[in-house]
Order: C-alpha cells, then sequence, then structure tokens
C-alpha cells in the first residue's frame, strides 16, 4: 500500500536491484505513465512502455514518439531483451493474467528471457496475478490519491479554471473536498470537478455537498443505509452548550491527520444524545450536519438482524463499509436502544453484531462523525460507555422558559405569519411549562391548519390559547419517566442548553 512517492521510490528501489519482474497494482494508467516517467529521467535510463493505444513510447530517450509495434507486444519486448541488457519494458494495463492460459505463458517466456539478461519487465495491473508469475517478482500497490494528492489536484483544478468562472473555494474547502474525494482516482477527482463546476457555473461553499452526491453514486447502496436531505438554514432554539461544543469540534473534525498525530490526538468520534421525547434528539443529528455542512446518513442498525445464519454479520460489515467510503460524514443512528437491545436477550447474532459496531466505532479511522439518540437509556448496553467510543453524552430536557419563548416566537411566524405582543408571549410561555419542542410546534401547527381551512374565521388570542390549553404533555402524563431521565442525566451526561 502506498501513496505515489512512496510507490515510486519502491519502483526505483526494484529496478536498482534488477528484480526480473515487478507487478503494480492499479487501475490508474495516465497516473502509472507519469511515475514511470519520472523514474525514467530520475534514474537517467530509458523505459519502454507499452499501451494498446500509444504503442511503445520510450520514456526518458530523448524523443519521446511512440513506436507502433503492430505485433504482439511480448515479441517487440523479447527483441528488445535480446539486443540490449539491462531494459526495462512496462506492460501499461494488462489483463488475463490472473490464471494460467497462452498470454500469461508467453508472459513467463518472455521473463525467462528478462532474467538471463538482467532486464526488468514491469506489469500494471487492477488484477490478481497468476502465481507462477509472482514468484518471479515483487508486487507493489499504488492506492488512490492521497489527501495531500488530492488538495494538490484539486488546487491545480482551481487555478486552471478560475479564469473562466467564478470559484470560492478556500483553503479550507478545498481540503474538506480533498477529504471528501478519498477513493477516486485521479482521473474521477477531475471528472467530478468539472461536472460540478459545469453544472453550476462556478463552485460555491454549498457545493461540497454536490461532491458527496457524486460519491454516493459510486458505491452501491445498502439497504439499511440512507442519506437525508438536510435543510441548511435550520431554525435552533437553545441548546447553547450542544451548539458551542458542535461549533467547536467542527474545526477539530476537519484538521488534517498530520497535526491530530503530532499532538496524539483523535478527530471527535461521535455523541449520544439522550433525554426527553420530542426535545429536538433527532432535530440536533440533523443541525450537526448542517453545522459542518456534511452530508447526513441515517443508520437503521435494527433493519441489520436477518435469521439466517452469518447474515446479519455480513448486512453489518456491507454497511460499515459504505459508511466509512461515505466519511465524510455524519451517521445518525435514531433511537439505538431499540436496535441494541436486541444483543441483550440471549440471542448470540445480536451480541456478535454489537461488538462488530463497537469495535468500528473504536477502531474506524474514517471520518464519521456518529450522531447516536437514546430515550430509554436505562436498555443500553454498558459497553457503549465505555471510553474513547462517544466523544460526549449530552442530556436534553425539556426546553427552559427562554427556549419556549424564543420557539414559540419562531413557530408563531413560520405557521401563522404572527408576531405576538412580549406580552402574549409572555402568556403563552408560561402556559407551555412542561412542553417539549414537540408539543409547542405541533399545538400551533394545528392552529395554523385551522386558519388555512378557514380564512373566514380571524383567530385571536384566545384561540391560539385555547390551543395551548388544551395539550397535555408527555411530561405532566409520565412525571416519573421525566424524573428518571433527568436524574441519570445529571449524573452521567452534559447539558444541552444553559441551565
Ligand atoms: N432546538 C429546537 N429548536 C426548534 N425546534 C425544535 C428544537 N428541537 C426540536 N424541535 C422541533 O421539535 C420536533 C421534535 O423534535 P425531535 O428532534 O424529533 O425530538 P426527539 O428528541 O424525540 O427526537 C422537531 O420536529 C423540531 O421541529
Ligand atoms: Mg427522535
Amino acid at each position: 500500500m502506498g501513496n505515489y512517492n512512496s510507490t515510486k521510490q519502491e519502483i526505483k528501489n526494484h529496478l536498482f536491484a534488477r528484480v526480473p519482474l515487478i507487478v503494480i497494482r492499479s487501475s490508474e494508467r495516465e497516473r502509472i505513465e507519469r511515475m514511470m516517467r519520472e523514474v525514467a529521467s530520475e534514474m537517467k535510463i530509458k523505459i519502454c512502455y507499452y499501451t494498446d493505444v500509444k504503442q511503445v513510447v520510450a520514456l526518458g530517450a530523448s524523443s519521446d514518439a511512440s513506436k507502433n509495434v503492430d505485433r504482439d507486444p511480448l515479441t517487440y519486448a523479447q527483441e528488445m531483451f535480446r539486443k540490449n541488457r539491462g531494459s526495462t519494458f512496462v506492460i501499461g494495463d494488462v489483463r488475463r493474467i490472473s490464471d494460467e492460459n497462452a498470454f500469461s505463458r508467453e508472459i513467463l517466456d518472455t521473463l525467462y528471457l528478462a532474467m538471463e539478461t538482467a532486464g526488468t519487465m514491469v506489469l500494471v495491473t487492477p488484477d490478481y496475478v497468476w502465481n507462477r508469475l509472482a514468484q518471479f517478482g515483487l508486487l507493489t500497490v499504488l492506492d488512490y490519491p492521497d489527501i495531500d494528492e488530492r488538495e494538490m489536484q484539486i488546487r491545480k483544478f482551481i487555478a486552471s479554471y478560475s479564469s473562466k468562472y467564478p470559484i470560492e473555494w478556500d483553503q479550507s474547502i478545498v481540503h474538506k473536498a480533498a477529504m471528501i474525494l478519498r477513493g477516486f482516482t485521479e482521473v474521477q477527482i477531475d471528472n467530478v470537478l468539472i461536472s460540478v463546476l459545469v453544472a453550476n457555473k462556478g463552485l460555491t461553499n454549498r457545493n461540497i455537498l454536490d461532491l458527496t452526491a457524486q460519491k454516493s453514486r459510486l458505491y452501491a447502496a445498502v439497504p439499511c443505509v440512507e442519506e437525508v436531505i438536510v435543510r441548511a438554514d435550520m431554525d435552533v432554539s437553545g441548546l447553547e452548550n450542544l451548539r458551542n461544543w458542535v461549533k467547536e469540534r467542527k474545526r477539530l473534525f476537519f484538521i488534517s491527520d498530520d497535526i491530530l498525530d503530532d499532538y496524539g490526538l483523535t478527530a471527535p468520534k461521535g455523541i449520544l444524545l439522550a433525554g426527553i421525547p420530542g426535545c429536538g434528539k433527532s432535530y440536533s443529528a440533523k443541525m450537526i450536519a448542517s453545522e459542518w455542512e456534511l452530508p447526513l446518513f441515517r443508520f437503521d442498525i435494527g433493519a441489520i438482524y436477518d435469521k439466517w445464519m452469518g447474515e446479519s454479520e455480513r448486512k453489518m460489515n456491507a454497511a460499515l463499509t459504505f459508511i466509512d467510503n461515505m466519511a465524510p460524514c455524519v451517521v445518525w443512528i435514531d433511537e439505538i436502544e431499540k436496535a441494541l437491545s436486541v444483543s441483550d436477550s440471549s440471542n448470540d447474532t445480536g451480541k456478535r453484531v454489537l461488538g462488530q459496531f463497537l469495535y468500528w466505532l473504536q477502531e474506524s479511522s474514517s471520518r464519521v462523525f456518529l450522531v447516536a439518540t437514546a430515550n430509554d437509556i436505562s436498555a443500553l448496553p454498558a459497553e457503549l460507555f465505555r471510553k474513547g467510543r462517544f466523544s460526549e453524552i449530552f442530556f436534553i430536557d425539556l426546553p427552559n422558559y427562554t427556549e419556549r419563548k424564543d420557539s414559540i416566537e419562531q413557530y408563531m411566524y413560520r405557521c401563522l405569519r404572527k408576531r405576538l405582543t412580549e406580552l402574549e408571549l409572555e402568556v403563552l410561555t408560561k402556559m407551555s411549562e412542561g412542553f417539549s419542542y414537540a408539543d409547542i410546534e405541533s399545538v400551533i401547527k394545528e392552529a395554523a391548519q385551522y386558519a388555512i381551512l378557514h380564512p373566514e374565521e380571524k383567530m385571536n388570542f384566545e384561540d391560539i390559547q385555547r390551543y395551548f390549553s388544551n395539550n397535555i404533555p408527555f411530561a405532566s402524563t409520565n412525571p416519573e419517566a421525566v424524573k428518571t431521565l433527568r436524574d441519570w442525566g445529571k449524573k452521567r451526561a452534559v447539558s444541552a442548553s444553559v441551565e
């Protein structure tokens, strides 16, 4: 496994040692051709490079013209090895060499010749190599462009288009784009950038999400992971502690691995949001994705379980791989206790799948930020709380006076186009003691629905008050549940709001 520079160095070492066969595993022809050209010029040697399209090109020679070999390139290579000791011959995109066949046998013959004449044959292929061939040589793997290469490529791209299109990407966006474009070949990166650029007639900060959309097309979708579209401008009331945490950690989440390594840190992994129903756990998951301008994927762990032996593990694996490939992203597991409580029973599959998930949570180095929500924390397995799994646990309580006031004002305007006086606002805020955000939202929306259906009846403040007094909040029907949750929250979690 190597990036461009380390792979290049490896190839130079092998060539210097006159290893008869070097296999480069890669499907990126252009990148390898460029690399071999650099190798030729840095080692001051001539390298013959064959592809079906360009035929033979002598890299590092004075003239770079291609030579048509008409016949089989291997015949050409054999002639070359016979004529000049120590020659290097590269075949750019080799197929059909995973098993024994006429072609792979001919390569084997050519290799014997290369060995006798101190020559080297280099095969570039994305496939496995027939083991009788492989035993003659050394394998080096060229990975897809790493983060630094991607950043450089994006900067080059911007430089070549910025005179024709408005491009707003600054250094931090370039870095983020480079993170998103992980897993793409050089050619794919250029294709994605150009198609997003042309479709939007320029590049703005929001286009970063288009890059992810392109990426999700690249990987086969998995049924238990679904993208959730999030609005860029969400109205969020209260939750200051949580929001400040999210704003602060944003920088840490996007910092490069090098810097984190220097300080022995890791990027924030995720948070657990516990709290009273209807107070903004799910809403906060969306808020985080929106704040960080990252795609949000909802992961339905419950749908992983399958009655067939081994099938759950396979599905979990596929889901986690998909998620890793989508990084950087926010992954949201809603009501995690429901999915994980399966593992409480004597159910072995449940335990194994939970183990798989926890292991990933701890070990995965990809930039995935997990937001898990829970209504019933007593049902959560204790392993989930071990250090290193969640960066923080927040407790989301019923909205306090200011938060309710803020949210009533917002919903009254959004749903009823009504600006309340300070006094009216205070009356409703007092009436809504014990309401969740969901209660406030549904009460005002009910009133709004009525207003739309009966435009002739002018809705006055008394009518609105009536909607408020008719609502029976969860807190008053389930006081014990609320108390238990709050007690737990005080002991084990950080408050999401400023108290
Ligand atoms: N901080 C908030 N500001 C404004 N509205 C909110 C806030 N939190 C929740 N809401 C509203 O309340 C509703 C219920 O919130 P939700 O996140 O679904 O609750 P739960 O904690 O049960 O997941 C949401 O549809 C959202 O519109
Ligand atoms: Mg919810």
